[in-house]
C-alpha cells in the first residue's frame, strides 16, 4: 500500500485511495458504537488525520484502547469522505500497528495546554506541538523562498566560511576558537596567551558575518548571496537576539544604497507572499492564538510600498513625537528599539527604511558621504525597520575608496595588515557596490507574529543556555 503524509490524506483528491499513514498519536477517544477515533498527526501539515479503528480490528482490545499522546503508529486503510464536519476526510482502518509506546505518565505534552517558555525545556519534544510545528514550516518556507529569489535573480551562493580571523562589525562580539588547554595555555614573553601556537596560528573566531567574504566573490562574480550560521556573543537577553542564528547576505557589484533597498524591498515582499500563498493554514493559526494582526500585516507589507527616510529626519520626527522614551534621542546616537518601534508601528504604521546615519555609530566598511550642511559625516548605511520585530535587515553601500578606506580604519584603529586582502579589492578594479543581512528568525518572527525568537529556531543558543 502506497504512504500517503496526513497532508495529502486530509485533501479531498485522496478519497477512496487504499493507504497507509505513519506518524504520532494526538488523542484517542472511544466510542460506544464500537470503534475509536484517533488522531494522527505527522508534521506535514498542522491538521490531524481521524483515523476509525473499528473494534474488528485483532489488536483493538491489547492496543488500539491503549493508545495515549506521543504512541507513533503506522495505520492501513482506505480514506474515506468525512461524516463530520471538521475535516474532509478520515481513514477507516484495516490495521493499526503500533511503532512505539509513549509512557503515558511521563510524557510532557499532554492534552493540556503547555506555555512556550515550558516548552522551551522540551526542545526534543515541542516540534510536536502545534505551534513548534507550524513555525518549523513556515521557516522552511521562508528559507526556500530566499534560494529561490536570489536563484531566480542572478545571485549565486557562495559559501562564507564559519571560521574567520577578522570582526567584520567590529563589535567584538565574537566567541573564540580554539584547541589550546585553557588550564595551561602557552604564553609569549609578555606573560600574554599565544595565539601563534593554537590550532590555525593565530587568533580565531566564529563568524558575525560572512560579509567580507562575500564583497570578495562580488567583485568578481557580480551577484551573490551567503545563507548561514552566524555567531554574536553579545550579551543581550532580549526577545530578539540570540547567540547563534541564521542570516542571508546579498552582496552585489556595480549596486549602490538605492539599489541595495530596491533588492531588500523586492526581497521581503517576495517572502511573504510565498508564505501567504503557502503556508495558509499554518498562518491562521498564528493569527487566531499568536498575533491577531498577523495576516493584515503581511498583506500590507506585501501590497505597499516602504517608506525610505534618512536618519537625521527620523531624529527630528522623534524628537518631536512627545513621547517619554527611556532612551533619550539625539543626532549621533543609535536608535534603540523603542525609538525604531515608534516609527514603524505608530508613526508610519508600516515598513521603513532608514538610511544615512552617523558614521561615527557604523562599521568602518560602509561609504562615506560628504559631510552634510552641518558638517556632520553619515555613511550610506540603510536598516529595514518593520511593526513587531523592528530591525529585520542591516546593510550597506560600501567604501570602495581606498584611501578614504584607509582612513576610516585607522579612525576605528584597525590594523590595515589584518585585513591587507579586503584592501586589494580596493587596488584592484575596485567598484561600488552593496549588500545586507537578512535575520532568518527575525523574518520567521515577523511572518508569523512568535514574540520570542528563542521559540522559531530549534535550538536557541543565548546566554547561559547551550542544552540539546
Ligand atoms: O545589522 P547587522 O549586524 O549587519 C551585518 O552583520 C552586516 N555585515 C550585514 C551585511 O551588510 N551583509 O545584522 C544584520 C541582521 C539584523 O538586521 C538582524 O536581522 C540580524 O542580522 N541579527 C540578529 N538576529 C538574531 N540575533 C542576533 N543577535 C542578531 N544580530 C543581528
Amino acid at each position: 500500500m502506497p504512504h500517503l503524509s496526513v497532508k495529502d490524506a486530509r485533501l479531498e483528491p485522496a478519497i477512496g485511495a487504499q493507504a497507509v499513514v505513519k506518524g504520532w498519536v494526538r488523542t484517542r477517544r472511544d466510542s460506544k458504537a464500537g470503534f475509536s477515533f484517533v488522531e494522527v498527526n505527522d508534521g506535514s501539515c498542522l491538521g490531524n488525520l481521524q483515523v476509525i479503528a473499528p473494534a474488528e480490528l485483532a489488536n483493538y482490545e491489547s492496543e488500539v484502547k491503549h493508545l495515549t499522546a506521543g504512541c507513533s503508529v503506522a495505520v492501513g486503510g482506505e480514506v474515506v469522505a468525512s461524516q463530520g464536519g471538521k475535516q474532509a476526510t478520515e481513514l477507516r482502518a484495516d490495521s493499526l500497528e503500533v511503532i512505539g509506546w509513549a509512557e503515558p505518565e511521563n510524557y510532557p505534552l499532554q492534552k493540556k495546554r503547555h506555555s512556550l517558555e515550558k516548552l522551551r525545556e522540551w526542545a526534543h519534544l515541542r516540534p510536536r506541538t502545534n505551534a513548534i510545528g507550524a513555525v518549523m514550516r513556515v521557516r522552511n518556507r521562508v528559507s526556500r523562498s530566499i534560494h529561490d529569489f536570489f536563484q531566480e535573480d542572478g545571485f549565486l551562493y557562495v559559501h562564507t566560511p564559519i571560521v574567520t580571523a577578522s570582526d567584520c562589525e567590529g563589535a567584538g562580539e565574537m566567541f573564540r576558537v580554539t584547541t589550546l588547554d585553557p588550564a595551561d595555555p602557552p604564553r609569549d614573553d609578555r606573560g600574554a596567551v599565544d595565539y601563534a601556537k593554537d590550532f590555525f596560528g593565530r587568533a580565531s573566531y566564529l563568524t558575525v558575518s560572512g560579509q567580507l567574504e562575500g564583497e570578495i566573490y562580488a567583485s568578481a562574480l557580480g551577484k551573490v548571496y551567503t545563507f548561514g550560521p552566524t555567531f554574536r556573543a553579545e550579551n543581550s537577553n532580549t526577545s530578539r537576539h540570540l547567540a547563534e542564528f541564521w542570516m542571508v547576505e546579498p552582496e552585489a557589484a556595480f549596486f549602490e544604497l538605492s539599489d541595495n533597498i530596491d533588492l531588500a524591498e523586492r526581497f521581503l515582499k517576495r517572502i511573504v507572499a510565498d508564505v501567504l500563498r503557502d503556508c495558509q493554514e499554518d498562518l491562521e493559526m498564528f493569527n487566531q492564538h499568536v498575533d491577531k494582526t498577523v495576516l493584515e500585516r503581511l498583506e500590507k507589507l506585501a501590497g505597499g510600498e516602504f517608506k525610505r527616510l534618512p536618519y537625521t529626519e527620523a531624529i527630528g520626527l522623534l524628537e518631536q513625537a512627545g513621547e517619554d522614551f527611556e532612551y533619550p534621542v539625539a543626532w549621533g546616537h543609535d536608535l534603540q528599539a523603542e525609538h525604531e518601534r515608534w516609527l514603524t508601528e505608530k508613526h508610519f504604521g508600516g515598513p521603513v527604511v532608514l538610511t544615512d546615519y552617523p558614521a561615527s555609530i557604523k562599521p568602518f566598511y560602509m561609504y562615506v558621504n560628504g559631510p552634510d550642511a552641518e558638517g556632520r559625516t553619515t555613511v550610506r548605511a540603510m536598516d529595514v525597520l518593520v511593526p513587531g520585530v523592528g530591525e529585520i535587515i542591516g546593510g550597506s553601500q560600501r567604501e570602495h575608496r581606498l584611501d578614504v578606506l584607509q582612513q576610516r580604519m585607522e579612525e576605528q584603529g584597525l590594523d590595515q595588515a589584518d585585513y591587507w586582502w579586503y584592501l586589494d579589492l580596493r587596488r584592484y578594479g575596485s567598484v561600488p557596490h552593496a549588500g545586507f543581512g537578512l535575520g532568518l528568525e527575525r523574518m520567521v518572527q515577523y511572518v508569523t507574529g512568535m514574540h520570542n525568537i528563542r521559540d522559531v529556531i530549534p535550538f536557541p543558543r543565548t546566554p547561559g543556555s547551550c542544552e540539546f
